[in-house]
């Protein structure tokens, strides 16, 4: 029956109040990992790269025979890769499929807020919305998702996102797996759950949101890859509402982590585990000898969540994720280099403005969003510093539009080198202070707000969520319509 076919290859449930889940060992991984297409763009008189997302409806067979209501683009769940080249002028065609209102936020884009999909760039059913802006910012892995106000969690859960896969020249100097599907492998990965009927529900949820006991893997559960070259490289996305996951190897091996949020790191940091709050991405390269299999696992991610009262659910699960099947012949890989881009440390004595961003409860500042109030005005090309700071026992995270930023200082010491990199997301623990360093530049517009907010979705669709515009030097914001979508 359904019941039992939700149940195949997954042991030991009830995460809520009845200790953890434990998939160790126990998936089945009888699915080819399935690679989301990519998007095909066409050139439209301007030169610019038209690419179409349709945002529809539809259902998905996560089990043989039974068919989950799911959301997507240009499909029932998930939506195509978008690869595009810094410099290339790109114009996305936006269509409203559904029977309810969205918005498809580019999560980790320098562009203009009216182009950025947050909460004012609303696209109603049968609406087409097109923005459009050059892309310049180094190659990167980023991400698309609805951000409409108070739904952000429910259309994501049903499928809504998709990868964005940016190059540049740099990247490609770079001696490193780049053959899309092949060695350079999407994993969107989700956590799920199944009601008796084989629907998506949430109805397990605590403080910090929806939390899942089955992986869904680039929308499959329990996928292989078949390995053909020594080295893969795994652009890992975690789009899950509310889960932080560590993700390693079964056996332990380590891996290079090349890339975080914004782009290369300035060289390979070696690693057995990297830890993924919502929102979060990070590039590995793995290495592989012939034949063999590994399985990317999930473990309990060190939350820093000691104090936090025992009944709240984090998520501190072991979830089986990914297994890698290394064919018998491979194909040689160059060694991984030593060094990868440079990255020039901002210090933050030479900060022109510090802010302070306090995260309580569902409020950032004592307050939540209003979409007619601007929260902070930020000067065009200024060094900011925002010291932002989780003041609770449970854990929060931190997300700002349009930049890449520095992580400065992690409860006043120095970040290691996973976090040196360009972030625009960050895991915060309880009771931490981190010290960001950031700049705003090319785009000014005192009408038109960016979002900054936790990205555990259940807080972002509670307003844990602010608005700042950046202005030209002098200026003061200006007044925010409800909808600033352009035209
Ligand atoms: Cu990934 Cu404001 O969002
Ligand atoms: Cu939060």
């Amino acid at each position: 029956g359904i019941a039992s076919a939700i149940g195949l290859g997954i042991a030991g449930c009830g995460a809520l109040g009845g200790g953890t889940i434990d998939t160790a060992g126990k998936v089945r991984f009888d699915r080819a990992l399935p690679i989301p297409p990519l998007a095909k763009p066409t050139i439209d008189a301007t030169g610019s790269k038209v690419f179409d997302l349709e945002a529809r409806a539809g259902t998905t067979a996560f089990r043989p025979g039974v068919e989950t209501t799911t959301w997507g683009f240009d499909d029932a769940y998930l939506g195509p890769t978008i690869v595009a080249e810094r410099g290339d002028d790109v114009r996305m065609r936006v269509t409203n499929r559904l029977t309810e209102e969205t918005t498809v936020h580019w999560h980790g884009m320098h562009l203009p807020a009216r182009m950025d999909g947050g909460p004012h760039q609303l696209v109603s059913p049968g609406e087409v919305w097109e923005p459009h802006w050059r892309i310049d910012q180094p190659a990167a892995t980023l991400w698309y998702h609805p951000h409409l106000h108070g739904e952000t969690e429910k259309q994501v859960q049903l499928g809504m996102a998709g990868m964005v896969i940016l190059k540049d020249r740099a990247e490609e100097a770079l001696n490193l797996p780049r053959s899309y599907g092949v060695d350079d492998i999407p994993v969107i990965v989700q956590d799920k759950r199944f009601d008796a009927q084989g629907q998506f529900t949430d109805a397990v949820g605590g403080f910090i949101g929806s939390i899942g006991d089955t992986l869904v893997v680039n929308g499959a559960i329990g996928p292989y890859l078949d390995v053909t070259s020594e080295t893969v490289r795994l652009r890992l996305l975690n789009a899950s509402p509310a889960r932080t996951y560590d993700f390693g190897f079964d056996d332990a091996r380590s891996f290079s982590l090349i890339a975080t949020d914004g782009g290369l790191l300035p060289a390979p940091v070696p690693l057995t585990h990297i830890r993924l709050s919502p929102g979060e991405r990070a590039e590995v390269l793995v290495h592989v000898v012939a034949g063999e299999r590994t399985t990317l696992r999930s473990v309990p991610p060190d939350l820093g969540v000691d104090r936090i009262n025992a009944g709240m659910n984090a998520g501190n699960d072991t979830l089986d994720v990914l297994q890698l099947r290394a064919a018998a012949v491979l194909t040689p890989s160059a060694p991984i280099p030593d060094q990868l881009v440079a990255l020039a440390r901002w210090r933050a004595a030479d900060a022109d403005v510090t802010r302070e961003f306090l995260l309580d409860g569902h409020e950032i500042n004592g307050r939540q969003m209003e979409s007619g109030r601007i929260d902070e005005t930020v000067e065009l090309g200024a060094l900011e510093q925002w010291v932002v700071t989780n003041t609770m026992d449970a854990p929060h995270s931190f997300h700002v539009h349009d930049v890449q930023f520095q992580i400065g200082t992690i409860a006043g010491k120095t970040p290691p080198p996973e976090l040196a990199g360009w972030k625009d997301t960050i895991y915060l623990p309880p009771q931490t202070e981190f010290r960001l360093l950031m700049r705003f530049t090319d785009y000014a517009d005192r009408n038109a707000p960016y979002m900054y907010h936790c990205h555990l979705l259940t807080h972002e669709d509670h307003g844990m969520m602010g608005q700042f515009v950046v202005v030209q030097p002098g200026q003061h914001a200006g007044t925010v319509p409800e909808d600033t979508t352009a035209a």
